[in-house]
């Protein structure tokens, strides 16, 4: 019999009732050390007292308000995000996939309105992931995400990730209006696009006109150090797409864009009942007083600093077990030569929270505010859960590395 919540996810058996800093409680009162932060979602943490001084005050006073009329939480979220970003507009939506809808309904529009309707194409990249409508599933274009469900949305041409001919070759075809890839890509497994790929694309696209357009719904919001992730590179995109963080665990994102590239999204072209709703907008601005701090960046640079150098020490310590930490910030992955299942599970048993991703990577995506105590605490549960994989990987010896008897 179907389960009555659709079983489309494959559950670990935990269940959590509450949440504080970076820690989950399950009814009985164990507790685990959250890395996952709801899938670097929970960017302060769980419980944090900002987020629900702002959520409860805004609930007492307005808890929703259509979009027929000016919502004043959500102009000053917009004038925060313009303030500290590359954008001159945002539209706010309730996730990274509605904003994956309207950053590729955007770029058809503008090119439309220049009068290239012709320029339908999206360049997209292998490993990507932009989330499961249909057009975030047509630009993803994977086997794992799109069998079953076509007729797919047309126009993603999709290429190899880090294949950098076919995407010379690509850029010049006069259908291609705009490029969408992750700086640090999430789900595909923690992989940074290094800082001058992102600066060749951006001069090939204002070479070309072709818009860029960058997925930070993963990678934004802080997580690598700085408030979005291509600042590194120093290069700004046309359009953005932002979601998780934002909302520190209240549904919301945003699609950011230039005036430019956002000149075809006029009065009746998109719209959405829950974007920008004064309760999400109201957190999200307690989230961008937080994060958009330079002394928070700071912090979050330092602890990243931190927590990378433990981790190379645990694949220094457990080369059986784990091939290398890569990513940025605090948007981590190892990298295993176990599968990373068994590492997650082998977590789960040391009260630790991993995530898996794609090239068995587990990440390590920690509240950005995460004590360097937790950091320490959270090493010591991930070298036991290592100790105990790597032990079943040598027979020979048993968890405390004594040979068994009689041999
Ligand atoms: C890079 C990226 N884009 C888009 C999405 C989709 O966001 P949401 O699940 O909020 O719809 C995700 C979610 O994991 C993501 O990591």
């Amino acid at each position: 019999m179907i389960p009555s919540v659709l079983p489309t996810y494959n559950r670990a058996p935990l269940s959590f009732v509450k949440g504080e800093g970076s820690w989950l409680t399950e009814a009985d009162g164990s507790r685990y050390l959250d890395l996952g932060a709801g899938i670097a979602v929970n960017a302060l943490g769980h419980a944090n007292p900002a987020l629900i001084a702002a959520l409860t005050e805004q609930a007492g006073k307005l808890w929703h308000l259509s979009n027929l009329y000016q919502i004043p939480e959500q102009q000053a979220l917009a004038d925060a995000l313009v303030e500290h970003s590359f954008a001159d507009t945002a539209f706010f939506t309730n996730s990274g996939t509605e904003a994956c809808e309207l950053a590729v309904k955007m770029a058809r529009k503008y090119w439309y309105d220049k009068g290239q309707p012709e320029r339908v194409k999206i360049i997209t990249f292998s490993g990507a992931f932009h989330g499961r409508s249909s057009a975030g599933i047509a630009a993803a274009g994977s086997e794992k995400m799109t069998k079953g469900f076509g007729p797919l949305l047309p126009g993603f041409v999709h290429l190899e990730f880090g294949d950098h001919e076919a995407l010379f070759a690509a850029m010049k075809d006069p259908e291609v209006g705009a490029v969408l890839l992750e700086p640090v890509q999430g789900e595909g497994g923690i992989r940074p696009v290094p800082d001058q790929c992102l600066k060749g694309l951006r001069d090939l696209c204002d070479e070309t006109g072709v818009l860029m357009i960058l997925d930070e719904v993963q990678c934004g919001m802080g997580r690598t150090g700085r408030l979005f992730a291509h600042e590194w590179a120093g290069i700004a995109p046309d359009i953005m797409m932002v979601a998780k963080g934002i909302g520190g665990g209240f549904p919301l994102g945003a699609v950011l864009a230039t005036e430019e590239a956002a000149s075809g999204m006029t009065a009746g072209t998109h719209g959405s009942t829950y974007g920008g709703n004064p309760l999400a907008c109201a957190v999200g601005l307690a989230v961008m007083n937080a994060v958009a701090a330079p002394a928070f960046l700071d912090e979050v640079n330092r602890k990243a600093g931190l927590l990378r150098q433990r981790l190379e020490g645990l694949v220094a310590a457990h080369s059986d077990v784990f091939e290398a930490v890569r990513g940025s910030g605090l948007m981590l992955g190892l990298k295993c030569k176990v599968p990373n299942g068994d590492m997650v599970k082998a977590g789960y048993a040391q009260h630790v929270l991993t995530v898996a991703a794609a090239d068995n990577v587990i990440r390590i995506l920690p509240a950005l505010n995460i004590p360097d105590a937790d950091i320490a605490e959270a090493i010591e549960r991930l070298d036991r859960a290592a100790q105990t994989l790597g032990a079943a990987l040598r027979p020979e010896t048993n968890l405390k590395g004594e040979a068994p008897k009689g041999q």
